[in-house]
């Protein structure tokens, strides 16, 4: 417990632990205080669930095909979910596998929740009933299967109800949130054969099944209807249909559905039994020829489906596996930080408990930066998130700051149309304009390809053509199309004509920082942004062979006006207001040190080793705390229009000087490249989640993933970390951590070891997969230096060290190769 907000006065608080054998995060003690969240299904069907089984389901978009519903932001909470009630008929008494809804006293139960890649197991031990229910989605079928089992460890025969219950939501957010005058009643459900089958009459092909391995037809057994099951004036918690324990076979057209099955079981002392629910997308046909394949004799189709899934995930993680003397660190990259990473570039933000699928599609900036971090580990998600971002480039050289991929795609079915629902704008109002285009968007999306380029060896991709959006024809499926590297340029010419009166580029809407607005002014983010994507983009162009010499020449141009402009002899300014007013300078009252400006100084390159010292002194001087840097200091506490929204946040929250996630790694990554291999280790220390598990009094949140930020020091709940998973945070760690502290860089011909440590660090391993080769990489730093390469070896032979560290040339396919890296 935190008193009066002090972080020295705290009760150690400890919900779980990180087993790595199973690459699990085991909550054995369930009362965790906030949702602890995790995702299934890594294709069209996916889930977001919580500690006690509550969360929905949907299939391709949450917004317009939400499978299961979800009443968000609600008390109790996270409800409704997939549940899996027990009730003795002995006795009358019942309780969910899941701690909640029936939440059972934790005296007399003991519940286990067990977070797994891409899959949750509920376990239970309540009244000598060992129970487990699996949630997970198969690779290659729509469907989320409930793999339960339940053991007899009471000594005595019981008899059992088994009830598997679930909500059925109307498709589209919009319809199932408000106006129901339609939906109501142009939506179904029937039983029949064994299986439960909703229909979205309004809908063409709007159908759902529920079903279980062993079913039959008789109306105890099944309900349609949620009231019914649920009955009047209760909930979850104490549903009519299990405290009678038995159901009513209802179902109607119109109304609200569930899915609802019971089970009559039978166990003898010490007998084990195994069942299954499924639950899918598609009609009766479906869920019979589903249940055939999934629940014939032994279940092995499961137990195949399961394994599969795991070897999914096992080949990701082993793209890159690390062993240093940080625990931390092995278990969050190793397993966690990628895994939060991936996540991110499947789901792509919105769908979570806080984004319950209201907005869809990609955000430019955003998608951008997830698409870098995972070419290793998902080459072909990261090509097709930057084809999708490519087509949502305008031709005057900003991106879609939100935009559906499906907008610039050929369309093989008509768009659906619902009475309810507000009508898409037509294509001419999908395209902004620049008034709404944020300065940074776009330029993420150089870098990316280049990473991109440099882990694939796919240079064949610059000269690939694509349409922009502001010319594409969706009638005729054409539109303007040029090369990759063309799309660059535009990005580039966009941000060097778009510049303010010190030569800086203008913010726009917004920079990165969606809350500080500038009202129009100018940018240190995106000028050092502008000069980071030049860097990537002139070696690319000349690993092409192409003449950059305008890009040379903009580059030093950029790099000019930044030091010019934007150094203020203490660190980076981090811009100028409309009216010329500087933002992040020694005058500033507030707002004085901000963590984006002085951090991509030294990441792009464009500040002066000298500069980039103090600079990142100041970052540590103003903005460290225990859990992680502040975005910025002191917070604004006056609204102030013409610094931006951020005015208008409560101090210590959100981008107002609380400790903003994402930005952390950059700090980490600009010490890596002046050398700090300490300080760098200090600040991803205090961020990372793995040694907040014993801390759950204050962060509240799971220590498995990073959250999008965690209250500052100026706020009352400092420490306490909010809105998990859906966060460039992870990618970002990942990238700076692999990339810069451990300095494993892949290069357009080589790979590159250049480690920034601790200098305490004697050595460390890696094995690195790239190109079809495998490295295992020894680093052993016997004068413990933090940075600095003396003598590197390939398979027992010489390879070139320089200033930026070993070159290890791309090796053939299919080898094994040993990589010896001495530090000094
Ligand atoms: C969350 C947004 O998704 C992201 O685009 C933005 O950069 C950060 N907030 C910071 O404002």
């Amino acid at each position: 417990m935190i008193l009066n907000g002090n972080p020295d006065i705290i009760l150690s608080m400890k919900y779980g632990y990180f087993d790595q054998a199973s690459k699990e995060y085991v909550i054995d003690r369930i009362d965790v205080p906030v949702s602890w969240t995790n995702y299934i299904g890594v294709n069209e069907l996916c889930g977001v669930f919580n500690h006690t089984a509550g969360g929905y389901l949907f299939y391709k978009s949450p917004e317009y095909h939400r499978i299961t519903r979800f009443r968000p932001n609600g008390v109790p909470m996270d409800r409704p979910g997939h549940y899996v009630y027990v009730r003795d008929d002995d006795t009358g008494d019942y309780w969910t596998l899941s701690w909640q809804p029936v939440g059972k006293s934790l005296d007399k139960a003991k519940y286990v929740c067990r977070h797994g890649l891409s899959y949750i197991k509920y376990q239970c031990e309540y009244s000598g009933i060992w129970g487990q229910q699996t949630l997970f989605i198969p690779l290659d079928d729509p469907v989320e299967i409930w793999d339960v089992i339940l053991r007899n460890n009471s000594g005595k025969r019981r008899r059992l109800s088994v009830f598997g219950y679930t909500e059925f939501s109307f498709h589209h957010i919009q319809i199932d949130n408000q106006n129901f005058q339609m939906s109501l009643y142009a939506s179904g459900s029937s039983y029949k054969d064994g299986i439960m089958e909703l229909d979205l009459f309004y809908e063409d092909n709007g159908f759902q099944y529920f079903t279980a391995d062993n079913t039959n037809d008789d109306a105890s057994d099944f309900d349609c209807l949620r009231d019914v099951f649920i009955g009047q004036y209760r909930t979850e918690t104490n549903p009519e249909a299990v405290e009678r324990g038995i159901c009513s076979g209802s179902f109607e057209l119109g109304g609200n559905h569930c899915g609802a099955l019971r089970r009559v079981i039978e166990l003898e002392p010490d007998a084990e039994i195994r069942l299954l629910f499924l639950l899918g997308e598609g009609n009766r046909d479906a869920g019979k020829k589903t249940r055939s394949k999934y629940c014939a004799p032994g279940f092995s189709e499961v137990d195949t489906a399961f394994k599969t899934l795991g070897n999914f995930w096992k080949e990701k993680l082993e793209k890159l596996q690390i062993n240093t003397p940080h625990d931390g660190m092995n278990v969050m990259l190793n397993t966690w930080t990628l895994y939060q990473a991936e996540i991110n570039v499947i789901f792509s933000r919105f769908a979570s408990f806080i984004e319950v699928g209201g907005r869809t599609g990609l955000g430019y900036r955003d998608t951008s930066q997830d698409a870098m971090m995972v070419p290793h580990s998902n080459p072909e998600k990261s090509r097709s998130r930057l084809v999708e971002l490519l087509k949502g480039l305008t031709t005057h050289g900003y991106g879609l700051h939100l935009f559906s991929p499906e907008w610039f795609e050929k369309q093989t079915k008509a768009a659906f149309k619902s009475p309810t629902v507000v009508p898409l704008p037509p294509m001419s109002q999908r395209v902004h304009g620049i008034s709404d285009a944020c300065a940074d968007d776009a330029l993420w999306l150089i870098p990316s390809i280049a990473e991109y380029i440099r882990e694939t060896g796919d240079f064949d991709f610059a000269e690939e053509k694509f349409t922009y959006a502001d010319t594409y024809n969706p009638e005729t499926n054409e539109g303007m199309s040029e090369t990759v590297f063309d799309h660059m340029k535009r990005i580039l010419d966009f941000s060097a004509r778009e510049i303010g009166p010190h030569g800086i580029c203008k913010g726009l809407r917004a920079d990165w920082n969606d809350c500080l607005n500038l009202g129009g002014g100018e940018s240190a983010m995106v000028s050092f942004l502008h000069h980071w994507a030049l860097v990537h983009f002139c070696a690319l162009g000349k690993r092409l062979g192409k003449d950059v010499s305008k890009y040379e020449e903009m580059t030093a141009k950029v790099r000019e006006s930044c030091e010019r402009d934007l150094w203020n002899g203490s660190w980076y300014t981090r811009g100028f207001t409309a009216s010329g007013r500087g933002i992040g300078t020694p005058a500033s009252k507030e707002g004085k040190v901000h963590m984006e400006s002085n951090t991509w100084a030294v990441l792009s390159g464009a500040a002066s080793h000298d500069h980039g010292i103090a600079a990142m002194d100041a970052v540590d001087q103003f903005l460290y705390t225990p859990y992680g840097l502040k975005l910025c200091d002191p917070a604004f506490s006056e609204p102030d229009d013409e610094v931006g929204f951020v005015t208008r946040v409560y101090k210590g929250l959100k981008e107002n000087a609380a400790i903003f996630s994402h930005p952390n790694p950059w700090a980490w990554a600009a010490e890596a490249v002046l050398g700090r291999g300490d300080r760098a280790m200090k600040f991803y220390d205090a961020l990372c989640p793995y040694n907040q598990n014993d801390k759950i009094e204050v962060r509240k949140a799971e220590p498995y993933m990073y959250c999008q930020f965690i209250a500052g020091p100026d706020h009352s709940a400092f420490g306490r970390a909010h809105h998990p998973f859906m966060t460039g945070s992870a990618g970002w760690s990942y990238f700076a951590a692999t990339r810069f502290m451990l300095g494993i860089r892949p290069d357009f011909d080589s790979l590159v070891v250049d480690p920034c440590v601790p200098a305490e660090w004697p050595s460390f391993t890696v094995r690195r997969v790239w190109r079809n080769a495998v490295y295992n990489i020894t680093v052993e730093n016997p004068d413990k230096v933090s940075k600095g390469v003396r003598e590197c070896k390939l398979n027992g032979q010489s390879v070139k060290c320089g200033k930026a560290g070993a070159e290890i040339p791309v090796q053939g396919k299919g080898s094994e190769n040993q990589v010896t890296v001495i530090m000094g």
